[in-house]
């Protein structure tokens, strides 16, 4: 049986807080499995050199054994234990971004499982920037392996609810922290490369990037869908991932032709009795209003001068139209700007780059 406690991240001294964190973090170092809230997104954690615990993340989350987990540290101290070197170019990427959400790929000590990296030579590594996590990681003593606490192939959770319905009765103990910050998986960057590239967008723009190192590359397989020709450095990045039930197809335009179109393709499916949604934001709800077939879910995902507000409801508002039995979603494409890049990364995973031009 799973323990689920609420706990107030801003209220970790409180008694309760303590007793359970520490409960936690006893699981943690006894091999089990424990869901907590980073500001990313819920990571589910275990001990990252315990290669059984690893095994057993793994199997919690029905995951493909061949995609390495990020391993979580609360002080730049516990490198030393799973990293064989830390790169200048990484120093300085420490120094401007952790805590927070980044994700550096190191050459791997000895000490860290293979169980943990995917069968790899490299290890991913991140500091996050949220109480409850650090004060985990501290009271179990090691570092915690924690990849999205969600079913492999299920959006990532960025509330306590989300983690409760894909794990609860396969893991021991889940942490519910409210809704995360930020609502999109940490910036991954391998560093183990001459030129250290972007293996996996979010938060941590590639301006922001660059403006600290200078140079950066990025993967290919961030920019077009993966082909036999080459793979995704990331191992994660190749599986149909933040998936949501529905056919979802994504349209790309001026806001008027955009919304014309999903407009007829929606009501064409509403009308023939399937379930369907509709993802836009603030800006533009007003040219949908009145003209939708009114079943139809009309969804904002927030406001387009707000980025921010954009990528913390994507995540949940995909795993609201499964729970609605939704059959398809029309939404709209956005500008790759910024954190807008990670945000369409995603939406284009989630449609299975299903994107349409109008
Ligand atoms: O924000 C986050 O990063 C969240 C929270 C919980 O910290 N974690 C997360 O983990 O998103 P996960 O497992 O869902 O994604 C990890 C990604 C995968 O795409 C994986 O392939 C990649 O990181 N990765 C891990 N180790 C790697 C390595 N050694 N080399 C290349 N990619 C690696
Ligand atoms: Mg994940």
């Amino acid at each position: 049986k799973t323990i689920i406690v609420k706990i107030d991240k801003d209220n970790l001294k409180d008694d309760f807080a303590v007793s359970q964190l520490e409960k936690a973090g006893e699981i943690i170092r006894n091999g089990g499995l424990v869901a907590f809230p980073t500001e990313t997104v819920y990571g589910l954690g275990a001990n990252a050199l315990d290669e059984e615990a690893a095994k057993k993340v793994y199997e919690a989350k029905g995951r493909p054994s061949d995609n390495p987990l990020i391993v979580h540290i609360s002080n730049l101290n516990m490198l030393d234990d799973i990293v064989t070197q830390v790169p200048e170019v990484a120093k300085k990427l420490m120094d401007a971004f952790w805590p927070g959400p980044m994700t550096l790929i190191f050459n791997k000590s000895g000490l860290v499982p293979k169980g943990t990296t995917g069968g790899l030579d490299t290890v991913a590594v991140r500091f996050p920037n949220h109480p409850i996590a650090l004060e985990l990681i501290e009271k179990s003593g090691v570092s915690i392996a924690a990849p999205s606490a969600n079913l492999s192939g299920k959006p990532s959770p960025t509330m306590g609810e989300h983690v409760i319905d894909d794990l609860d009765g396969r893991i021991d103990m889940i942490i519910d922290g409210g809704m995360v910050g930020m609502g999109l998986e940490s910036t991954i960057i391998d560093v183990t490369s001459k030129t250290p590239m972007i293996l996996r967008p979010g938060f941590i723009t590639y301006e922001m990037i660059k403006d600290v190192i200078g140079e950066v590359g990025v993967d290919k397989a961030i920019l077009s869908k993966p082909t036999a020709d080459f793979k995704p450095k990331a191992p994660g990045m190749k599986y149909r991932h933040y998936a949501p039930e529905a056919d979802y197809s994504i349209y790309r335009g001026t806001a008027e032709k955009v919304a014309d179109k999903i407009i007829m393709l929606a009501n064409e499916k509403a009308d023939k009795g399937f379930k369907t949604g509709v993802i836009t934001v603030d800006q533009h709800l007003n040219l949908y209003q009145r003209k939708l077939n009114k079943d139809i879910m009309v969804v904002s995902l927030g406001n387009l001068d707000k980025p921010e507000t954009i990528a913390n409801m994507l995540f949940k508002t995909l795993r609201d139209f499964d729970k609605a039995g939704t059959k398809f979603i029309f939404g709209e494409a956005f500008s790759q700007h910024n954190v807008g890049w990670a945000i369409m990364n995603r939406l284009t995973k989630a449609a299975g780059y299903n994107i349409i031009d109008v």
